[in-house]
Parts: C-alpha cells; structure tokens; sequence
C-alpha cells in the first residue's frame, strides 16, 4: 500500500483522485492544512505527499519529509516554484503534472481580458440592478491590436492562436523562441513598447521575479492592459498599483497574486482582509481578480488526477522511473527530463 499525504485538499480535488486512485494500491490521507514547516509532521508514516501551488516544500520541509521517510512530492500541478528542487535532489523524488490542460489556462486569460476590456462584469451587476445605462462601459476592438506573450510554451502557443482568432497583431518573448512557429519574437522592451495587452506565460524563476516591475511599467504604453495567469510574483504588485493609479496601465487581469498563499482558495468574505496590496487592487474598476482559478475545468482535474496517480505508481513500482520526475542531475530540469535512461538518484 502506498499511502500519501494529500496536503490543502479543496471538495473539487477528492472525487477524481479518488477515482484515478481506485483499483490501485494507493491510500490517499486527504488532509485540509497546507504542507509547511509546521504541518510536516501529519506526513510521518506516509510514503509520499501530495501538494499544490501554495503548499511550501523548502530545505527544511524536504529535511523532515527524508527523516520521516517520506520518498515523494508529488506536485498536482505544473509550476514547481514552491518546491526547493535543488534540496530535494538526493533525498525526495520531485514529480509534477507537466501538462494538463493547457486550454483551460488560455481560456481563462481570454476570458478575464474580454470581461475587463468589454466591462462585462460591470454589465453583470447592472443588469441585475436593472441598470441599463451603458455610461462607462466602453471598450475596444481587440482586432488590430498588438498581444505581447512572454512565455511560449503550452499555454502562451494556445493562448496566441486563440488571440490571433480575434485578428490580433502578436509578438512574444521566450528564452528559447520556438522554432518554426511563425511567432514574430521581439527583445522584451520592444515587446513593453509596442503591446497594447502583455500576457504573461512563463515559469517565475530567479529571473523573471518582478520582471513586470515600475522600469518595465515605465517601457510600456499608455492604457496597456496586464494580464497574469501564471504566477504572481511575476509582477511587482506595488509597482502595478502605482502604474493603475498614474493611469499607465488601462486595466489589470490577475488570476495570481504574489502574497497569494494565505489568502487565495478559502472563503473569506466574513474576515477584514489584512493585505492592504490587494484590498486595494480589488478596489479598482479596472483590474480584475480571480483567485488561481485559471485552472479549474472538468478536463483539467481529470487528467491532472489520472497523471499524479500515474507518476506516484511509476515511483513505486516497476523500475521507479518516472517521466515527470524534476532533478538537476544534468544541470538543468529540462536537459534532465530529455536525457533520463534511469532513476535521478
Ligand atoms: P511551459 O513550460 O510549456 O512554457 C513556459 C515557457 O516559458 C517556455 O517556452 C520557456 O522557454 C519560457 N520561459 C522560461 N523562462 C523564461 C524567461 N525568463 N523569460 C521568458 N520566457 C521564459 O509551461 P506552461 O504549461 O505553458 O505554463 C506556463 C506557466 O503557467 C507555469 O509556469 C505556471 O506558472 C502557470 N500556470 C498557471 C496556472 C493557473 O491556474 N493560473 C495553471 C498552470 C500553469
């Protein structure tokens, strides 16, 4: 029986697992507390844990996750900025859910940019009013109108055909351009320049940490509409703040947020909110937030379900090799993944 500690377990997580899980030797502990340095010891026993996006797996997690024999992260997601790869290698085996449904994060960064340019969700609460005045709820064509994505993977490629389906004009920025894809790549300042909406699609790393940050804002054009679905520490949150409220920035698309951890995912419509950051950006007519929810279709929890259950039986089992495992015994993530003959460690 592999047994595995599911920390931060939402209602809409439990009836897929369960089912990818059944039939398997697996026991899921489905627990409701984030994995962190206070909650580790509710994996004591367990062979692997399973965590997502806000749960912390840092040297010292990773640490007490080795001494209690713990074997496994298994990330139920595709970004793994939480967890300290480098002290996991050696130790614990770090596996996520590369791709799951690219669409359903694309989707979403469309559907946020329609509603905050064609003031839908203003709409929305006036008709409910029977308010049926359409005084500030101009918007503008899309059609003509130049998309910069930074990050041209899965979801930025998918997220540019859909933006291309509405006659826009796209260039992009990626550390490794995609070759043959037609996609017009630009240095990143000329991308600030020219964009009149900048999606962000890209992994936050060391390097791209507060890359939209106020000498960024600075760079771009007036009424420039930021749209983040990645990851929220891309954006210097302050400096997007101040950008809105000098009316650089005609409108902000965020379904992330830097300081997200303890406050995105729960109910706390009857609590003061002590972030004065976001209390402040949600105040704002023209920035929209939801929180990381970019991810949560029908499709996406089935197959991010069926590949988690998948990647904790390939550790397990056979010969434990798993090709989803991240490691940095080539040097780098994705040299790894290409080259993995056998087990990282
Ligand atoms: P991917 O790995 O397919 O693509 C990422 C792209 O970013 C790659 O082309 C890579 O070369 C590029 N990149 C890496 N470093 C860069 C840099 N410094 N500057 C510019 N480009 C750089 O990843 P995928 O699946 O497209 O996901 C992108 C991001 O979306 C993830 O890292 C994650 O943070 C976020 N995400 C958000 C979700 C949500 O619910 N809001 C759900 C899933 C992913």
């Amino acid at each position: 029986m592999i047994r595995v500690a599911f920390f931060d377990t939402k209602a809409y997580d439990k009836p897929s697992f369960e089912r990818f899980g059944s039939g398997h030797d697996i026991h899921f502990r489905f627990l409701e507390t984030k994995l962190n340095e206070d909650t580790v010891e509710l994996a004591r026993g367990c062979d692997a844990v399973c965590v997502f996006v806000n749960d912390t797996v840092n040297a010292a997690v990773i640490d007490k996750l080795y001494e209690y024999g713990v074997r496994l992260v298994a990330l139920r997601s595709a970004g793994y900025n939480n967890v300290d790869v480098h002290a996991a290698f050696g130790k614990v085996h770090v596996v996520h859910v590369p791709a799951y449904s690219p669409y359903a994060v694309a989707e979403h960064a469309m559907a946020l940019l329609l509603t905050s340019v064609r003031r839908i969700h203003k709409a929305y609460n006036r008709t409910r009013e029977f308010n049926f005045s359409l005084n500030g709820l101009t918007g503008f064509d899309f059609h003509g109108k130049t998309v910069g994505v930074i990050g041209t993977g899965k979801i930025g490629r998918i997220f540019i055909d859909i933006c291309r389906g509405f006659g826009m004009k796209v260039i992009a920025y990626d550390l490794f351009p995609a070759k043959d894809s037609g996609i017009e790549y630009v240095p990143l300042d000329e991308l600030f320049a020219r964009s009149d909406v900048i999606s962000l699609h890209c992994p936050l790393t060391d390097e791209t940490h507060h890359m939209i940050n106020a000498a960024a804002i600075g760079q771009m054009k007036k009424g420039v509409v930021i749209v983040n679905t990645s990851r929220g520490a891309l954006v210097d949150t302050e400096a997007l703040l101040e950008g809105i409220k000098s009316r650089k920035v005609g409108a902000a698309c965020l379904d992330v947020y830097e300081e997200e951890a303890d406050i995105f995912f729960e109910d706390r419509s009857g609590h003061i909110l002590n972030d004065e950051l976001l209390s402040r950006l949600i105040s704002m007519p023209n920035v929209i937030v939801t929180s990381h929810q970019a991810f949560l279709t029908e499709e996406a929890l089935n197959n991010i379900a069926e590949t988690t259950v998948g990647n904790i039986l390939s550790c397990f089992e056979k010969d434990g090799i798993c090709d989803n495992e991240l490691c940095y015994r080539c040097g780098s993530i994705e040299q790894c993944k290409k080259d993995r003959k056998q087990k990282c460690f």
